[in-house]
């Protein structure tokens, strides 16, 4: 399974799920590849500190890939992993376009706050072209960094469900201190000594939704 977070916002939580699904993903005894398709290279940073801070490491390989290389480098790949997690830019660059022309599945959160139109439609534009060249191409669509409760979330999750060719995922994800401290550590919240239930429960929801797990 190749699956792309991505999206044209920056801070929407790319990363954080991206490294999630990695880690979760590994942990189940997978063979995981983090592509890291951002030059902003925080998946990488987060994989460094992982590798510093365990001492079995990682639990998956990491590597960098930009521009249009991305596609016949993931391909190739593809043969050597069970699995393969890419955390791309918040923007629509050439390597969002070409991770989208080999994927399983991209998926895109959106938090509910800077919720605006103009980016969904955008991303429903960029995935009705990516269809072209992919047509098994899968789109998800979930709220991060919910608020707590309130009409936000209720109204950007209508938004989300009525965008076309892209697939609604309830499975929002809280604001929640815990992946701010599992990412300063190196770890997924689901590693953290202590835990936050519901970080665990919506990040777990999300996992076994994508993976298909029951
Ligand atoms: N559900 C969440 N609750 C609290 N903080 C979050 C959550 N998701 C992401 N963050 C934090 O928001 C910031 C941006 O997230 P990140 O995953 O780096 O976004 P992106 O990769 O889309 O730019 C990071 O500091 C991250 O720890
Ligand atoms: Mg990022």
């Amino acid at each position: 399974m190749i699956i792309v977070a991505g999206g044209i916002k920056g801070g929407s939580g790319k990363t954080t799920v991206a490294t999630h699904l990695a880690v979760m993903r590994a942990l189940q005894g997978r063979d995981v590849l983090l592509i890291d398709a951002d030059d902003q290279e925080t998946a990488t940073d987060f994989t460094a500190l992982r590798n510093e801070r365990l001492p079995e490491g990682a639990g998956y390989t990491s590597i960098k890939l930009t521009g249009a290389s991305v596609r016949t480098e993931t391909l190739r790949l593809a043969k050597k992993y069970d699995d393969i997690v890419i955390d791309t830019g918040g923007r629509d660059t050439t390597s969002q376009r070409a991770t989208l022309t080999v994927a399983d599945k991209l998926i895109v959160p959106f938090v509910p706050r800077s919720f605006d139109v103009w980016t969904l439609e955008k991303v429903a534009n960029l995935v009705e072209e990516m269809r072209a060249a992919n047509p098994r191409l899968k789109a998800y669509v979930f709220l991060n960094r919910a608020d707590p409760q309130g009409r936000d979330n209720d109204e950007a999750a209508e938004l989300l469900r009525e965008a076309g060719g892209l697939e609604y995922l309830d499975t929002p994800i809280g604001t929640r201190k815990a992946f701010g401290n599992a990412a300063s550590q190196g770890l997924a919240v689901t590693e953290l000594k202590q835990q936050d239930p519901k970080a665990t429960q919506e990040i777990n929801a999300l996992f076994r939704y994508l993976f298909d797990i029951q």
